[in-house]
């Protein structure tokens, strides 16, 4: 029988190139370039399956390509607002992710940037690179501390939960929370955590709100300026989830005028690009979309995509199938 025809958007890590090479009819993008949607249309013309990255949009114009041969998006990330969902199923093309084998990496990372902000490790960094550091002293750089602190989630899906579980029994930390569809009531006991009803009371009474949102229209700058204000002066926004859940603008506004104490940002609105303004803020620690980027974390991410390719193949329905 003949292999399955494969496009792989992006350069994946060696041992799942490999392996998708011993399965499958795969394209590789050996030189890692950013695909052009003629690429993304000879791809969805030529190949049974296109397996793109959180990087790639693959919107109507895209899918609503002619004479389209591929029958199944097989994404490489838990995130799918990259996608059109709708635009996919219109077109018959079932759509898969990777959930559950980056919730730990992306928690470390959520919980590193909660970390050198609150420790200010990003301006302590630069100052040693710029030799400006003079020496110890009592007042030098001072941060604030973690433990006993309430981190607030927004969302408690399964990295929120995993980051939870490490400031909770890790940092000491008091957890709230708030999601429509709750976790079960023996995660919640295990954190001791509290529910609050609104996301309004979750930023008013945390001491670090950590986004854990799904991108899209309807967290679409979800925090912008009015809720910022409701955050402590003293309070640390935390963003791993996704660029555009945040106003940049005001959040830009708020770090400089002090309506918050400091942000950590692992995700853009519009990245690869940030916006200027964020750039010369000493209080902004600004991290290039890392939240998954252990070797570990990067192949299990793509073997998953693997066993979603070798179920639809074979006539089975994909573990991970979003649409
Ligand atoms: C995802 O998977 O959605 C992340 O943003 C990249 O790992």
């Amino acid at each position: 029988m003949s292999k399955a025809k494969v496009v792989v958007t992006r350069k994946w890590p060696e041992q799942v190139e490999q392996r998708l090479t011993e399965l499958f009819d795969v394209k590789l993008n050996i030189d890692d370039h950013k695909m052009s949607v003629a690429e993304l249309h000879e791809a969805l013309q030529s190949a049974d399956a296109l397996c793109p990255t959180v990087s790639d949009s693959i919107n109507a114009e895209v899918l609503n390509v002619d004479s389209k041969k591929a029958r199944v998006i097989a994404s490489y990330g838990v995130g799918f607002n990259h996608i059109d969902l709708e635009a996919a199923k219109a077109n018959d093309l079932v759509v898969t992710n990777t959930p559950e084998v980056l919730t730990d990496c992306t928690a470390d990372l959520a919980m590193t940037l909660l970390l050198m902000v609150a420790r200010r490790a990003g301006e302590g960094e630069r100052h040693i690179r710029h030799k400006e550091w003079t020496g110890w002293r009592p007042t030098h750089m001072i941060g604030t501390s973690v433990t006993g602190k309430t981190l607030g989630l927004i969302g408690m899906g399964r990295i929120a939960r995993a980051m939870a579980h490490k400031a909770h029994h890790g940092f000491g930390m008091k957890i709230i929370f708030t999601d429509p569809y709750p976790p079960p009531a023996e995660i919640v006991d295990d954190l001791q955590a509290e529910s609050r009803d609104s996301m309004d009371e979750v930023l008013a009474e945390a001491d670090f709100v950590s986004l854990h949102c799904p991108g899209g229209k309807e967290t679409y700058h979800l925090i912008n300026d009015e809720r910022l204000a409701k955050m402590k002066s003293s309070a640390y926004l935390v963003n791993s989830a996704r660029g555009d859940v945040v106003d940049p603008q005001a959040l830009i506004t708020a770090l400089k005028n002090g309506t918050i104490a400091g942000a950590g940002l692992d995700v853009f609105e519009g990245e690869p690009d940030v916006q200027e303004g964020l750039l010369d803020l000493e209080n902004a620690v600004l991290l290039p979309h890392l939240g998954s980027a252990s070797m570990e974390t990067r192949v299990a991410m793509g073997m998953r995509v693997i066993d979603n390719l070798q179920a639809f193949f074979a006539g089975r329905e994909p573990g991970d199938r979003v649409a």
